[in-house]
C-alpha cells in the first residue's frame, strides 16, 4: 500500500515536471506569424521588469509610444520612454540603412540585455514591434493587468522583409454600418499580422457611408434604411475619417477608399434622383440584389457629382489608389435611356460595354490630375484603359493573366481563396455565411498562388500583392444574420470577427513570406499559440476543430489517434452520438470505437471558447432519403475546363422499369459542381435522358434529374453519363444518389 502511495507520488512529481519542462520549451520556440526571412534562436532571453527602459532615436517617438502602449496595460509596468541616439540596455528603437532596402524591413535583435529593433522607416520599426510582441507570452495582448506571467523574451536575431507591397482586406461597411471603434479594432487585427492596406467599401446600394459636404443627402438619405425596428445605418463624418486614417497610418495601414461607379449605387440615387437614368425616385434598398438602377452615364451632371465626390475623398484619403468599383452592372437602364444612347451614339460605341470603359476612362483622367491610380474590380480590365490601373481580381487567374498583360497590376480577391465571407466549413452549428463561393477554409487561403504559370515569367512585379474581403450583404438586413435591433448584441462584429480570424493569418503568410518558406504543417504549428493571443485582445475568432491524426482498423472496429491544433487547450470527445460540450471526456491519448462515424471531438480552449466538432459523416446515413449511392464525383474524375461526361456504372443500381431520380449532392470542395445533364445509356445505347441546368454546391439548384427507364432488361449493363463541370474550378466532391420512384 505505501508502496503504490509513494509510486503515484512519485509519477505525478514526474508529470508536473516535464508538463513545466514542456512549457519551458514552447516559449523558447519562435512562433511569428507571418513566417519572418530569417530567425536565429540563442539560449539567452531578456526579462521586461517594471523599470525596463524604451529608448528610441529622433523621428521614433510615435512608435515608442505605441509599444509602450502595447506594453504596459498586461504586464502593468509604466514604462518610461526616452529619446538616445544609443542604448546599452533596455529596449531601443533606431531608424537604421539595413542591407535590406524595403521601407517595411525590420530587425530584431533580442539578447540578455538588450531588445534593438532597426528599421528603414518608422513602418518597418512598428513590425519589429509586432515580432516582438508575438515572441511575448499570449497575455501581453490582454487589456488588464496578467499576474504570475513571466515576461521573458526569447534571445533571437531576426531579419524579416515582406514578399508583396499590397497586403490587404476589403471591409464592406457599405451593406452594414461598422462603427469608427469596430474599424479601429480591424485595423489591429491586420497590424497584428503586418497586413498594410485596408480597402474600405465606403459605398454600396445598401448604405452610403461617407459624409460629402457638397451632397449632404447622401448622407442624411443614403445612409439609412429599412422601417421601423429594421431601420438603422451610420455615416462616417469627415472628422472620423481623418481619424481613422490617422490611426491606421500610425500602424502602418493604408486606407485606400472605394466608391462604387456605376453599379452599387441606390444609395446615392436614392438620395438624388438625377443620379439614375430614369430620374425615378427609390428608397434605399433593405435587401442585397444586383440592382437595375446605375449611375446614367449620359448626363454631364453624373460626371460633376463623381467628380466633386471624388475632389472631397481625395482631401480626406492621402492614399495613391482611389478605387471605383466597377462590378456586377447591368445595363438594362443605359440600353434605354435617350441620354446614355446619345452619348453612346455620339462617341460610336459598339455596347453599353464600352459605355463603361468611357465613363472608366474619363474618371481615370480625372483621378490623374490628383496624381492618383484608379483600382477597380476585374471588370474595369476587360477592355482598354488608356492609364495603367490595378484590377482587383475576384474572378479566376486568367483575368490576373489578361490584365498584365495589357500593362496593368493585379491585387488578388479571388472568391474562393479570399472570400472571407463564405464559411471555412459544413459542419453542423457552422455560423451561417455567404455560401455562393461554396465553403474557404483556412487551408485553401493558404493555399492561394500569387504567380500562376504565365505571370512569373514576364510580370512578376505588376502582381502587388493579395485583399481578402469581409463582405457584409448577409448582415442585417440579409435572411441570413439579421440583427436583432432590440438585443444590440454587435452581432455582426462578432461574425466579423469570425469571418477575419484566424484566415486573416493564412493570407498574412502568402503575402508576406516567400512561397518557397510557405508550409501548412510548420504554419499550423506556429499558429497553435495564436487563439490564446485573440482571447486576451478580446478578438472574437472561430477555433478550429481537432484533426484526425490516424485511424487504424482494428478487430472490432477502429483506434482513433487525434491532433490538437491549439496550445493549452484540451480536446474533449463523445462516442454516444451526443455533442460534445466542455465537460465531456477528456482526450488523453488513441481510444477505440466501432464505427468512425461514433465520435465527435472538440477542441476546448476554455470553458466558453470551444470548437465546432471534428467528426466522420457517415455519407450514406446523411444521404439516405435519396435513395443509394450511385458514384461519387472527386476533382480527380471532374477534368477540364468545359463539359465533360461522368460516366458511373448503374448495373445492379437499376433493377427494374420505372421512373428514377438521380441527385448530386455536394459534400466537400471550394466551389460548386455544375452539371448540364444526365444521359441512360444500356448496353452502349443512349436509352433516356434529362437536359436541363442544375448545381449542387453548398445549395443546390436543380441537382435532380430524372428519367424512365423503359424496357428493364436483365443482364444488360446500365450507365449513366453526366456532363458536368466545377464551377471556377475542380475542386469539389460529392455523392451521386439513385432512387427508383
Ligand atoms: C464582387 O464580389 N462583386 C466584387
Ligand atoms: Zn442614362
Amino acid at each position: 500500500m505505501k508502496n503504490t502511495k509513494y509510486l503515484m507520488q512519485y509519477f505525478k512529481t514526474l508529470l508536473t515536471v516535464s508538463f513545466l519542462l514542456s512549457i519551458q520549451v514552447i516559449r523558447a520556440q519562435v512562433t511569428i506569424v507571418p513566417l519572418p526571412k530569417s530567425v536565429k534562436t540563442t539560449t539567452e532571453s531578456f526579462k521586461l521588469k517594471p523599470d525596463t527602459k524604451i529608448y528610441y532615436q529622433s523621428g521614433l517617438h510615435q512608435e515608442a509610444e505605441l509599444l509602450a502602449a502595447a506594453l504596459s496595460p498586461a504586464t502593468g509596468y509604466d514604462f518610461t520612454i526616452k529619446e538616445a541616439s544609443a542604448a546599452p540596455s533596455g529596449i531601443f528603437l533606431q531608424k537604421a540603412r539595413l542591407g535590406e532596402q524595403n521601407r517595411e524591413a525590420y530587425e530584431l535583435e533580442v539578447n540578455k540585455s538588450l531588445v534593438s529593433i532597426k528599421g528603414n522607416t518608422g513602418s518597418g520599426l512598428f513590425y519589429g514591434i509586432q515580432s516582438l510582441l508575438q515572441l511575448l507570452p499570449p497575455a501581453v495582448y490582454s487589456r488588464e493587468r496578467q499576474k504570475n506571467v513571466a515576461w521573458q523574451i526569447p534571445g533571437v536575431k531576426i531579419s524579416d522583409s515582406p514578399e508583396y507591397p499590397w497586403r490587404g482586406m476589403m471591409l464592406d461597411v457599405g451593406r452594414y454600418f461598422f462603427s469608427t471603434e469596430y474599424v479601429k479594432r480591424f485595423i489591429d487585427m491586420m497590424a497584428m499580422y503586418k497586413m498594410n492596406t485596408l480597402h474600405f467599401h465606403l459605398t454600396d446600394d445598401n448604405g452610403w457611408r461617407i459624409e460629402i459636404k457638397k451632397y449632404p443627402k447622401l448622407t442624411e438619405v443614403g445612409a439609412w434604411r429599412g422601417k421601423n425596428e429594421k431601420r438603422n445605418g451610420g455615416y462616417y463624418t469627415q472628422d472620423d475619417i481623418r481619424d481613422i486614417v490617422a490611426y491606421a497610418a500610425a500602424r502602418n495601414v493604408e486606407v485606400i477608399p472605394e466608391i462604387e461607379m456605376p453599379a452599387h449605387a441606390m444609395a446615392a440615387i436614392a438620395a438624388y434622383p438625377h443620379l439614375g437614368c430614369t430620374g425615378q425616385q427609390f428608397e434605399v434598398p433593405d435587401n442585397q440584389y444586383i440592382s437595375k438602377e446605375i449611375f446614367c452615364a449620359g448626363k454631364h451632371s453624373t460626371f460633376d457629382f463623381l467628380q466633386d465626390v471624388l475632389t472631397e475623398v481625395f482631401g480626406l484619403f492621402p492614399s495613391h489608389y482611389i478605387h471605383i468599383g466597377g462590378d456586377e452592372a447591368n445595363y438594362e437602364r443605359w440600353k434605354s435611356c435617350p441620354d446614355c444612347q446619345n452619348l453612346k451614339k455620339e462617341l460610336n460605341l459598339k455596347n453599353e460595354s464600352e459605355l463603361q470603359v468611357y465613363m472608366n476612362r474619363r474618371i481615370q483622367a480625372f483621378t490623374k490630375k490628383y496624381n492618383r491610380t484608379i483600382v477597380g474590380w476585374d471588370e474595369i480590365i476587360e477592355d482598354g484603359l488608356k492609364e495603367k490601373a490595378v484590377g482587383m481580381v475576384w474572378h479566376n487567374p486568367d483575368k490576373a493573366l489578361k490584365a498584365v498583360e495589357m500593362g496593368h497590376d493585379v491585387v488578388f480577391s479571388l472568391t474562393k481563396f479570399l472570400y472571407f465571407d463564405m464559411a471555412e466549413n459544413a459542419i453542423p452549428g457552422e455560423v451561417q455565411m455567404a455560401n455562393w463561393v461554396g465553403l474557404v477554409p483556412m487551408e485553401k487561403t493558404y493555399q492561394l498562388n500569387l504567380m500562376p504559370a504565365g505571370i512569373e515569367a514576364k510580370h512578376k512585379n505588376q502582381v502587388l500583392g493579395a485583399s481578402a474581403t469581409i463582405w457584409s450583404d448577409q448582415f442585417n438586413h440579409g435572411t441570413l444574420l439579421r440583427e436583432f435591433v432590440p438585443l444590440n448584441e454587435n452581432r455582426s462584429e462578432k461574425y466579423s470577427d469570425y469571418m477575419t480570424l484566424p484566415r486573416l493569418s493564412a493570407l498574412a503568410e502568402v503575402v508576406w513570406t516567400a512561397k518557397s518558406k510557405q508550409d501548412w504543417a510548420d504554419f499550423q504549428k506556429r499558429m497553435s499559440g495564436h487563439y490564446a493571443r485573440y482571447q486576451h485582445a478580446g478578438y472574437g475568432f472561430r477555433l478550429p476543430q481537432p484533426v484526425l491524426a490516424n485511424s487504424v482498423k482494428t478487430n472490432d472496429g477502429y483506434q482513433v489517434t487525434l491532433k490538437n491544433v491549439v496550445d493549452n487547450a484540451e480536446i474533449r470527445y463523445t462516442v454516444d452520438g451526443t455533442y460534445p460540450n466542455p465537460y465531456s471526456q477528456i482526450y488523453t491519448g488513441p481510444f477505440s470505437v466501432k464505427s468512425l462515424n461514433d465520435f465527435k471531438a472538440i477542441i476546448v480552449l476554455n470553458r466558453s471558447q470551444y470548437s465546432l466538432p471534428l467528426f466522420v459523416p457517415d455519407e450514406n446515413e446523411k444521404f439516405k432519403k435519396y435513395g443509394t449511392l450511385a458514384g461519387k464525383w472527386t476533382p480527380e474524375t471532374v477534368t477540364g475546363k468545359n463539359f465533360n461526361p461522368l460516366t458511373l456504372d448503374l448495373t445492379g443500381k437499376i433493377d427494374a422499369s420505372g421512373s428514377y431520380k438521380i441527385t448530386f449532392l455536394y459534400t466537400t470542395g471550394g466551389t460548386k459542381l455544375e452539371i448540364k445533364s444526365v444521359e441512360l445509356y444500356k448496353n452502349g445505347q443512349k436509352v433516356a435522358e434529362d437536359v436541363h441546368d442544375g448545381a449542387a454546391g453548398g445549395e443546390h439548384t436543380g441537382n435532380v434529374y430524372q428519367f424512365k427507364v423503359p424496357q428493364f432488361e436483365t443482364g444488360a449493363k446500365y450507365e449513366i453519363k453526366a456532363m458536368v463541370r466545377g464551377d471556377i474550378d475542380n475542386n469539389s466532391s460529392g455523392a451521386v444518389m439513385i432512387k427508383k420512384d
